[in-house]
């Protein structure tokens, strides 16, 4: 996979010394003595990060902890007092200024919190804007900015006003603004932050689904860490302008590098981080061809329920333990367990968020967890994944440890 963006020993300083504050940090004194003793703020201290094409990067830390300058300092609009920023082969620290402004406008497109909508424009107006300052002509703009629209939802408010939108509308306008110049790498500085919980995780599950057809390098910035895992290919965690741990979110929520991380993680909504495909235990089943009796004592051993029941490779459906049972005790030939399938089931894909599940669960049957191919890859007793979802840290280890058996 193709690294795009590529950060090295970045700093940035603020004020009139910055050599002097690097000097004073690499004797190891703090961010705050600096301040104190010569008023320069340390913005970013050495960010070391790499970006895969396609990858979302997001980096969430309190207010202050330096995402923003971090975030500017990507598409040039501030240099670092020191470090490499690659975006493909092009240094953005040192380039020269003309190189800089190719980039940006060619590559780069930048969403923020609080941009503003021109109020007398039409929204494909608005949309079109980075169009505009490309020098594109108005009906190709209009195209663009049109099917900018449609992949958020908003093509039918081409020729209405922002003041017709609400707010989460209006921030999709920011996102098709950023889509419509159909850059190869979105940065967004708090783009969901200002708006309603419920609008937001929409704007969030929106951003996935896009992402998965868009394959844009996104940066990603956010003070939410629930935000951060749910889009987050990979997080950075920054405090006082440093990156305290960089990984995946399952590696962040397993193993909090500090106390900092620990106290975010600590809040986190396990259901959304977590997929399925983490919370499934291996897959027990039987053949269709099994009899009752063995599939109960299967059950009995695995001390399970219900049961998937396989046709070769594919799932059959599903059986439990009380019809069997019920099977088991009446007519001779009727003891199969093709005699009491259920083939009516739940089930999930590997990658389906857990919290997608609990609807799921409700049936009583273990959900089937399935790869592309409808192949059973395992499967979520409605126990476990309510234990999943409980702030013990390694309830998610134990569900890979339930080790079980296929009989056949
Ligand atoms: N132009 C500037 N001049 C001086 N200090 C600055 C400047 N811009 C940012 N800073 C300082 O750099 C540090 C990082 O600020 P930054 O805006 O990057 O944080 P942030 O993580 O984006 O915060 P927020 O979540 O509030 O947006 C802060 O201490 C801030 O005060
Ligand atoms: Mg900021």
């Amino acid at each position: 996979m193709k690294t795009k963006v590529k950060a090295r020993a970045v700093y940035k300083v603020f004020g009139e010394a910055p050599q002097d504050a690097l000097k004073r940090l690499e004797r190891g004194e703090t961010k705050e003595k600096i301040l104190e003793e010569t008023g320069q703020v340390l913005g970013v201290q050495d960010a070391n990060f790499d970006v895969e094409e396609g990858h979302i990067f997001v980096v969430m830390g309190l207010s202050g902890s330096g995402k923003s300058t971090l975030v500017r300092m990507l598409n040039g609009l501030i240099k670092p007092t020191s470090g490499q920023i690659l975006i493909d082969e092009d240094d953005v620290a040192s380039c020269s200024p003309e190189r800089l402004r190719k980039i940006r406008r060619d590559k780069i497109a930048m969403v923020f919190q609080h941009f503003a909508l021109f109020p007398h424009r039409t929204i494909a107006e608005n949309a079109a804007y980075g169009l505009k300052i490309k020098g594109m002509g108005a009906a190709e703009r209009r195209k663009k900015a049109l099917a900018a629209l449609d992949q958020v939802g908003l093509a039918a408010w081409a020729d209405s006003y922002p003041s017709e939108l609400s707010g989460g509308m209006q921030q999709r306008v920011g996102l098709a603004r950023g889509l419509a110049t159909d850059p190869q790498i979105l940065l967004m500085d708090e783009p969901f932050s200002a708006l309603d919980p419920l609008i937001r995780r929409e704007m969030q599950d929106e951003l996935i689904k896009l992402q998965k057809t868009l394959k844009k390098t996104i940066v990603f910035i956010t003070h939410d860490l629930n935000e951060a895992l749910t889009l987050g290919d990979r997080i950075a965690i920054m405090k006082d302008g440093r990156f305290v741990q960089v990984g995946t979110a399952q590696e962040i929520v397993a193993n909090p590098a500090d106390e900092y991380v620990s106290a975010f993680v600590a809040d986190i909504d396990r259901g959304r981080v977590f997929t399925a495909g983490h919370a499934a235990t291996e897959p027990a089943a039987v053949q269709l061809s099994a009899t009752a009796e063995e599939a109960l004592r299967v059950m009995e051993e695995l001390n399970r329920n219900a049961l998937y029941v396989l046709d070769g490779e594919k799932i059959a459906g599903v059986v439990t333990y009380q019809d069997l049972s019920a099977s088991a005790r009446g007519d001779r030939d009727e003891t199969g367990v093709a005699s009491v399938l259920t083939t009516e089931y739940p089930r999930a894909a590997e990658e389906t968020p857990l919290h997608e599940l609990y609807g799921l669960a409700s049936s009583g049957l273990p959900v089937a967890v399935v790869n592309g191919e409808g192949r059973l890859k395992g499967v979520v007793e409605p126990e476990s994944l309510f234990a999943q979802l409980s702030t013990d840290e390694h309830s998610t280890d134990n569900a890979h440890n339930t080790s079980a058996k296929a009989a056949s």
